[in-house]
């Protein structure tokens, strides 16, 4: 990549000590262009279309001052590193300069060290700005992982649904009718072992549905996300009948943005199998709700609880991906995380998004796909 030269904007009202840190960086053989400004006003000009690499500002200016520089630097161009450049200041206020959020100080009577200050935080800018693109690339992946995922379940809903859905009715269907014939030719022993098998097919075509609702709950698509988190409290019930589950239900289906729909459903689904599997509750809450901008789902029991902290520190050794899934999935969908889980206290988990996006045009389609 071709290297270009550093822009530098320095904040200095005497123009001899502007020339001075010119100078010495020069010498030191740093590439770069300059602008100068002395008060506020150019200083936020030249924040907004300078657009520098790197600022040096002085300490005090008449009428402006670098902590208030500082401070608008840190909030307009947070990842800029900022060097104060300035007269002989004691070790304290250096200190206190470093904690505002200032990148370096460096007095006037010791020009020499700018250079070396003005490279390394150049470096440091460049190392931050490569980490922040890796963890975007690992974000898009995760992103990608999910949608690749979602898109491989839903494949295979559909083929369960289509062929062997299809087939074991047909088998019914067929046996049925022999079953039909034994009855008439009052063949007892056919007639209960077809009776038996059918029994079977049946189990089988219950589980295939199960499965198929599991892998990609039909509800969502052409009911959805409040249909089908009642339809999954519902059926949790079925399944769990010592377990109460309460739901309260605070949203429109128009208000829930399209793609968030199916990540709501997942973190659901996980945190309602933990439920079943971990807590020992007899009590489940699971709420969903729009308040003050913005989504919120809670899962809630009054369970044994478990010991969180305990459960993160260990979690590289541990093989299960429930939780981190769940929080993953929110993460990535722009959403906040958090479980409030402790030893005999029951589990809260709540997952928030805010709504800035537009609500969507009604489509029976998922649009993540
Ligand atoms: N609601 C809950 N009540 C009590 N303990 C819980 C609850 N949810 C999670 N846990 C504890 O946290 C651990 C981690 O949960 P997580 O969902 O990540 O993994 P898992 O359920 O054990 O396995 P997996 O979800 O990968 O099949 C569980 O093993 C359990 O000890
Ligand atoms: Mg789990």
């Amino acid at each position: 990549m071709e290297k270009t030269a550093l822009r530098i904007l320095i904040l200095e009202d005497v123009p001899t000590d502007a020339e001075l840190i010119e100078d010495s960086l020069r010498k030191a053989g740093v590439d770069f262009v300059r602008q100068s400004v002395d008060d506020r006003e150019s200083f936020l000009e030249s924040l907004a279309h300078f657009s520098p690499d790197i600022i040096l500002s002085d300490y005090s200016l008449p009428g402006f001052d670098g902590e208030a520089a500082l401070k608008i630097a840190r909030e307009i161009a947070p990842e800029v590193p900022f060097i104060f450049v300035t007269g002989a200041v004691g070790e304290e206020f250096v200190v206190e300069l470093l904690k505002s959020g200032a990148t370096d100080v460096v007095l006037k009577h010791r020009l020499s060290r700018l250079s070396f200050c003005v490279k390394r935080a150049q470096e440091e800018t460049e190392e931050k700005r490569i980490r922040r693109k890796a963890e975007e690339e690992l974000r898009k992946a995760h992103q990608r992982l999910i949608t690749v995922q979602e898109e491989e379940r839903r494949s295979v809903a559909r083929d369960l649904h289509d062929s062997l859905g299809s087939c074991l009715m047909a088998i019914k269907f067929g046996m049925e009718s022999e079953l039909d014939v034994a009855e008439k030719d009052q063949d007892s022993a056919r007639t209960s072992r077809l009776a038996k098998l059918i029994g079977m097919v049946e189990e089988g075509f219950k589980e295939t549905k199960r499965m198929q609702k599991q892998l990609r709950p039909p509800v969502l698509d052409d009911f959805g996300i409040v249909v089908a988190v009642q339809s999954l409290c519902r059926d949790f019930q079925v399944w769990y009948p010592s377990i109460h589950v309460e739901t309260l239900i605070e949203i429109q289906e128009e208000d829930m943005p399209e793609g968030l729909k199916i990540t709501i459903y997942r973190v659901l689904q996980e945190g309602l199998n933990n439920i079943a599997k971990h807590s020992g509750a007899k009590r489940a809450i699971v709420g969903l709700s729009k308040l003050d901008g913005a989504i919120h789902l809670l899962i809630e029991d009054r369970g044994k609880g478990f010991d969180f902290g305990q459960y993160k520190e260990s979690r590289s050794e541990s093989a299960s991906m429930g939780i981190m899934g769940m929080r993953e999935r929110t993460r990535l969908s722009g959403g906040t995380f958090s479980i409030d889980a402790s030893e005999g206290k029951g589990t809260v988990i709540r997952a928030s998004w805010p709504c800035r996006i537009p609500p969507p045009v009604k489509s029976r389609s998922c649009p993540e796909e």
